[in-house]
C-alpha cells in the first residue's frame, strides 16, 4: 500500500515537473506584443516556398538542427565571426535557402514590430508553416523562446545523431532530448521531403550494397552516385523520397519506402531493425491521418527542447549575429 502511494506521488511530481518545464512557452505568445507576427511569418514562408520549393524542407530541417544542439535558441543561425570562427553551422552545411528564408522572415517581422520576435520562435513557426504548405496540415506552436549567444562546432558534434547511427544510438540521442521512440519514428517521416548528398548514404552502396537496401533502389542510386564522392567524383543531390516524382510534397511516403527497404540512410533503415519501431513504421504507412496528428505533436515537443525564456538570452535583431 505504502509503495503504491509512493509511486502515485512520484508520478504526480513527475507530471508537475513536466508541466512546469513546458509551461514556459505559451500559445498566442505574441498576441499583445506583435499581433501580426504569425501571419507575417506565414506570408513570407509561403512566398519563399512558391519562389523556391526547396525552402520547405530546409526550414523543417532547421528546427531539428536548432533544437538538438543547445536547445531551440537559434544558435544554428549564428555565422562564423572572428570571435567565434567555428559555430554550429560550420560543421554540417544545411541548405542556404533555409538561412536566407529566415533572413527574409526576420526582416519582415522587424518591420512590423522591432525587437519583439526571437529568431528561435521564427524557426519554430517557419517549420510549422512549411509543413502546412507542403503537407497540408497545421498545428498551434507555443512561443516565447529567446535567442542564445553560444554556438560551437563541439556542441553540434556531440549532440546531432549521425546518419550512420543504428537504432540504439538513435533512441539514446532522442532520449537525451526528452524525445521517445515514437517521436523518433514520427519525426523521421520528414525524410519524405527534400534532398540528400550522395556522401550521406554511399556507405550503403560501396564497396558493397547494404543487404538491408532493396537491390533495385541501390542500382537507381548508383546512377547519380557512381562512387563515394571525392577524388573527382561530385557529391550530387538526390531526392530523399526517390519513389515520388514531386519531392517537395510531404506525406507518409517515407514509411512506405522504409517497408520497401528504399530509404537512404543507415539511420532510416535502422527503424526496420527493432520490433517496436517496425510496428510504428507500419502504422504510419497505413494511416496518413494518424501520422499527421503524431507529427504535429512531436514537432511541438521537439520545439520545447531546452528553451530559453523570460529574461534569459536575448531577441536578436539580425539572426546571424549575437548582440545585433
Ligand atoms: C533521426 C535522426 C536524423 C538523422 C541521422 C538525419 C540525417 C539527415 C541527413 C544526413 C540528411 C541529408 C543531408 C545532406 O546530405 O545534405 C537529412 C536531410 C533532411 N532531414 Fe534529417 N535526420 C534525422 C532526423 C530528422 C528530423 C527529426 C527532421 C525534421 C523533423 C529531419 C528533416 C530533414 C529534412 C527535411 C531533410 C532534407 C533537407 C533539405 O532538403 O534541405 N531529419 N537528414
Amino acid at each position: 500500500m505504502k509503495l503504491t502511494c509512493l509511486r502515485l506521488l512520484m508520478v504526480s511530481v513527475l507530471a508537475t515537473l513536466l508541466t512546469m518545464s513546458s509551461a514556459d512557452l505559451q500559445y498566442d505568445f505574441y498576441n499583445s506584443s506583435c499581433p501580426n507576427a504569425e501571419t507575417t511569418i506565414r506570408n513570407v514562408v509561403y512566398s519563399q516556398i512558391d519562389a523556391n520549393p526547396s525552402v520547405a524542407a530546409a526550414l523543417i530541417r532547421l528546427l531539428f538542427h536548432d533544437c538538438f544542439v543547445r536547445g531551440c535558441d537559434a544558435s544554428i543561425l549564428l555565422d562564423p565571426s572572428s570571435a567565434n570562427p567555428s559555430p554550429e553551422k560550420s560543421v554540417i552545411p544545411l541548405a542556404q535557402a533555409g538561412y536566407q528564408a529566415v533572413d527574409q522572415i526576420k526582416a519582415a517581422v522587424e518591420a512590423v514590430c522591432p525587437g519583439k520576435v526571437s529568431c528561435a520562435d521564427i524557426i519554430a513557426f517557419a517549420a510549422r508553416d512549411s509543413v502546412n504548405k507542403s503537407a497540408g496540415f497545421s498545428y498551434a506552436v507555443p512561443a516565447g523562446r529567446r535567442d542564445g549567444s553560444v554556438s560551437t562546432d563541439f556542441s553540434l558534434l556531440t549532440n546531432m545523431p549521425s546518419p550512420s547511427f543504428g537504432i540504439a544510438d538513435l533512441v539514446g540521442s532522442f532520449k537525451r532530448k526528452n524525445l521517445d521512440v515514437d517521436d523518433l519514428v514520427t519525426l523521421s517521416g520528414a525524410h519524405t521531403i527534400g534532398v540528400s548528398h550522395c556522401s550521406s548514404f554511399t556507405n550503403r552502396l560501396y564497396p558493397s550494397v547494404d543487404p538491408a537496401m532493396d537491390a533495385g533502389y541501390a542500382a537507381d542510386l548508383k546512377v547519380p552516385c557512381p562512387a563515394p564522392p571525392g577524388r573527382g567524383v561530385p557529391d550530387n543531390l538526390v531526392n530523399n523520397s526517390a519513389v515520388i516524382t514531386t519531392p517537395m510534397t510531404f506525406d507518409n511516403q517515407f514509411y512506405k519506402n522504409a517497408l520497401a527497404r528504399r530509404v537512404l540512410f543507415t539511420s532510416d533503415a535502422a527503424l526496420m531493425t527493432r520490433n517496436d519501431t517496425v510496428a510504428k513504421v507500419t502504422e504510419n504507412a497505413a494511416d496518413l491521418a494518424a501520422w499527421k496528428v503524431r507529427f504535429a505533436a512531436s514537432m511541438v515537443k521537439m520545439g520545447n527542447i531546452e528553451v530559453l525564456t523570460g529574461t534569459q538570452g536575448q531577441v536578436r535583431k539580425y539572426c546571424r549575429a549575437i548582440g545585433s
